[in-house]
């Protein structure tokens, strides 16, 4: 039983937008459905457009076509940033307190392009709405800056009225159920804790695939590459919810702590240790697609990665002399994040005067998406042979159990209502994050390039990761 979100109202910035109709209405319909909101609530979408509450509730209907919502589009409303500016929008917002009754709890959603972040900041601040009669707490969609002196300048903006604790910025995959799960997996099972450091552990390997192209959106990927889009932020926070310490309590400022720390010992990046690529035509799931360079809207001389891998160390204990293999990419073979840890082999080779050997050490998956799950895979003898080996998996599957998991925007928006920072990132771990990548976005050398449909560039394999387990 989730605890209930007080009265509130919820603004959109770019209540129109992308964003609002294909994520954040879905999932607030569904925590309707569920009673998760409340009673007494308003949507407010903000944006340029001059449109009416009621124009705005059909905008609702249609994008919710189909969806049971819990007579959420009853609660939508619609407000002009061209009535008055910012001001205007403390007087709507008033305005509907007082109709409604409701006491004052805000929240501001900025599902926004990055570079209105630190206007639309400055814009409610000046207005007197970065506080209010109840809680008043701020979102922030990613991407957060775009290298470490944009963040750090965003941060300032932010702290300049909003104090960190009214902050929540979104990394949507911390909301994904597996991620979560990944806590639980890690502290909530005691036989993994004693294997989960240099000793035990030969490497560590985290994937984040896709197989679709820029799609329709080159301006914005033009401006983002693959380190910006994935690497800095969604593959960097499973990274550290891997390797971080037992925080001492599953809070926020436990939980951030811990994940503050293993961004802080994270080594510089040597340039032999990253490959960056960019996709040329090739097929996917047996249909042809085109090169990177003849999307539309890309121009025919542009150097953004669509593809990177590196080796990550980190400074600490635990991990020292351990390679995090990470890499993530457009246009590859299937969909598919994963963490693979490889176990060290056996010492010795028990079982090799009987001409059969351990060649490969255990391995531990754990799938984040799409059939989200985990295996282990481990060596059992072939019935009947005098000695032979075979691998197999122990196995568990969510949909087996548990069936359809909720959207990650679900559970993040819950978390925002209910004041809970956790799944958040601090500001802190953006900087920490930034500070990494910098200096290979300012050094980049030229993505090389891979044919869709495989697994980046030849020199992306071997030494720079260990392989495809799925
Ligand atoms: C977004 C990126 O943050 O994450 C997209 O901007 C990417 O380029 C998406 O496709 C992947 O998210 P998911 O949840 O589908 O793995």
């Amino acid at each position: 039983m989730s605890p209930t979100p007080a009265e509130h109202v919820f603004v959109i910035f770019g209540g129109k937008g992308d964003l609002a109709e294909r994520k954040l209405l879905p999932a607030l319909a569904d925590l309707a459905r569920r009673g998760d909101l409340g009673d007494r609530y308003v949507i407010l979408g903000v944006g340029r457009s001059e449109v009416s509450d009621e124009e705005y509730r059909s905008f609702g209907r249609a994008a919710l076509e189909g969806v049971e919502h819990g007579g959420l589009t009853e609660h939508l409303a619609y407000h002009s940033t061209k009535q008055g500016g910012y001001e205007g929008l403390r007087q709507r917002i008033e305005t509907i307190e007082a109709e409604a009754g409701l006491p004052g709890n805000r929240t501001f959603y900025l599902a926004l392009p990055a570079g209105a972040f630190g206007p639309t900041i400055e814009g409610l601040g000046n207005a007197g709405l970065n506080e209010g009669p109840g809680f008043t707490r701020v979102v922030i969609e990613k991407p957060f800056g775009h290298d470490l002196p944009s963040a750090i300048a965003l941060n300032a903006t932010v702290h300049r009225y909003f104090t960190e604790e009214q902050v929540y910025r979104i990394d949507h995959y911390l909301g994904k159920e597996t991620v979560q799960n990944l806590l639980v997996f890690r502290f909530g099972n005691t036989i993994f804790e004693d294997l989960w450091n240099r000793d035990r552990i030969e490497s560590v390997a985290i994937t984040v695939s896709e197989s679709l192209g820029v799609e329709d959106r080159a301006a914005f990927y033009e401006q983002t590459g693959a380190i910006r889009d994935i690497l800095q932020n969604h593959l960097i926070q499973v990274l550290a919810l891997t390797a971080m310490e037992v925080p001492s309590a599953f809070n926020a400022e436990a939980v951030r702590q811990e994940k503050i720390k293993v961004l802080r010992s994270l080594r510089p990046i040597a340039p032999d240790d990253v490959v960056f690529g960019h996709y040329t035509a090739g097929e996917i799931d047996g249909k042809p697609v085109r090169g990177y360079l003849e999307e539309a809207g890309v121009p025919a001389s542009s150097t953004t990665e669509t593809f990177v891998a590196a080796k990550l160390s980190l400074e600490s204990w635990r991990w020292q002399g351990v390679p995090f293999y990470v890499r993530t990419g457009k246009r590859l073979p299937q969909k598919l994040t994963e963490i693979a840890v490889s176990f060290r082999s056996p010492p010795v080779c028990m079982f090799e005067s009987m001409g059969s050997c351990l060649l490969n050490s255990n391995l531990l998956t754990i799938r984040l998406q799409p059939r989200e799950g985990f295996s282990l895979l481990i060596d059992v003898k072939v019935p009947g042979e005098p000695l032979a080996l075979k691998r197999i998996p122990l196995s568990f599957r969510y949909d087996d159990t548990f069936g359809k998991l909720p959207d990650a925007y679900e559970t993040l928006i819950l978390d925002v209502l209910v004041g809970d920072q956790t799944l958040f990132v601090h500001s802190e771990e953006v900087e920490a994050s930034w500070r990494l990548f910098d200096p290979l976005l300012s050094g980049q050398e030229a993505p090389l390039p891979y044919a869709a449909g495989t697994w980046g560039p030849p020199k992306a394999n071997g030494h720079m990761h260990p392989g495809n387990y799925s």
